[in-house]
This record gives C-alpha cells, structure tokens and sequence, in this order.
C-alpha cells in the first residue's frame, strides 16, 4: 500500500463480511471500545446482524482492499427523532491509519445520511479516545455535552463524550 493510494468509499455488500470481521477484531482497543465487546470478538460471519445489515454501513477501500467502515443508524425508532443520523461505529485496520480513510469516510457519511432526511449527524466517543475526537473536531463535530464517569474501563471511570455535526447549515 502506498500513502499516495486512492480511497474508494462504497456501499457495504455481503462479500464483505470476512475483511470487516477481521479488521474489527484488530481496530479495537480499551482506549477505544468496551473490553468486553473487544474479547467476545466477531466470529467471522457475523459482523452483519438483523440489526446491522450491509445497508447500514459504508467501507472504504485502499488498493481493493477493505481497510475501514462506518455504521449510520437512526439513534432510535421514534419518528420524533428520524431527522438525526448515528454514527454507531467507525474503525479503520491499524495498518491503513493516518492516511485519511477515516475521513474519507466520515466525508462519505454525510451525504449518505442527508439523502435519507437527516440534517444532523451524532455520535458518541470515549472521553479517553484523543484520535477519534480529533478527527471529529477537525471535521467540524462539536461537542454537545458529556456523560461523566459512565464507563468503567480497566479500573478507571471514563467519560462518554456526546458530538454532533449540523448538516443543515452546509
Ligand atoms: C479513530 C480512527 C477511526 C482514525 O482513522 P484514520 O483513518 O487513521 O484517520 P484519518 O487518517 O482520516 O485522520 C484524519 C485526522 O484525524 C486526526 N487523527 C486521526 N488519528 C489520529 C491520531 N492517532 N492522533 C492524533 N490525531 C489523529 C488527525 O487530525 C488526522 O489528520 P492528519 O493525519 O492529517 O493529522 C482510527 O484510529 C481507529 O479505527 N481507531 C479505533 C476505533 C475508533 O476509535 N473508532 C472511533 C470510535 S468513536
């Protein structure tokens, strides 16, 4: 892979269930994610479920290889709340970082969401993850408020860090 390679962002499909299996079972760590979710891992054929098929995800590609993917839900079933997209997950394989996939998918993400109504797009992050909340900010997130101590993570009470990005203003 070279760092000049092209990011293509597609549509998630079926196919990709083994890369995106494998990719998860690396990108994660305590800093990022629950440990407990970490552990019990993603047996190779699930990483799509009923309630989180390949429609609700975007990959990316480096050299034709499956290297990152983000999740977009709605944050619940209200109607009252159909305006707002979630991103309930981003990981990019640690060998593809630093080379703008994430952003190209974060990028990606917001069209996908406006086409289906949203003009708001949120997002939680872990008050100990300063790569993803850089990112964030960088692409124009902010901080929306912040649930203190509302993890317990390897002996020590971390924040969970609420942010969201307008779409109707751009
Ligand atoms: C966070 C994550 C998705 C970033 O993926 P990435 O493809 O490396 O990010 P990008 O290359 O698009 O980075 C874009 C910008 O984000 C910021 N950023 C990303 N990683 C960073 C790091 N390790 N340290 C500081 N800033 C970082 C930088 O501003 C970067 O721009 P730059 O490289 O020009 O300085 C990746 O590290 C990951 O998968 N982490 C584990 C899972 C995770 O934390 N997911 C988010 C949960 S909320």
């Amino acid at each position: 892979m070279s760092s000049a390679a092209t990011i293509l962002v597609r549509s998630a499909r079926e196919g990709d269930q083994p890369a995106l299996a494998d990719l998860d079972a690396a990108a994660w760590s305590p800093e990022s994610g629950f440990p407990s979710v970490i552990q019990a891992g993603h047996p190779a054929a699930t990483f799509f479920t009923a309630a989180d098929p390949p429609g609700v995800h975007l990959v990316a590609e480096l050299d034709k290889t499956v290297v990152g993917y983000v999740r977009l839900k709605p944050p619940t079933r209200l109607p009252e709340n159909a305006h707002v997209t979630h991103v309930s997950g981003l990981a990019v394989h640690p060998a593809a970082r630093r080379r703008g996939v994430a952003a190209a998918l974060m990028t990606a993400a917001e069209p996908f969401a406006r086409t289906r109504g949203a003009r708001k797009l949120s997002l939680r992050v872990l008050g100990t993850n300063q790569p993803a909340m850089r990112l964030y900010e960088r692409l124009g997130f902010e901080r929306e408020g912040v649930l203190k101590e509302e993890f317990l993570i390897g002996g020590r009470y971390v924040d969970d860090v609420l942010m969201a990005k307008r779409l109707w203003a751009s």
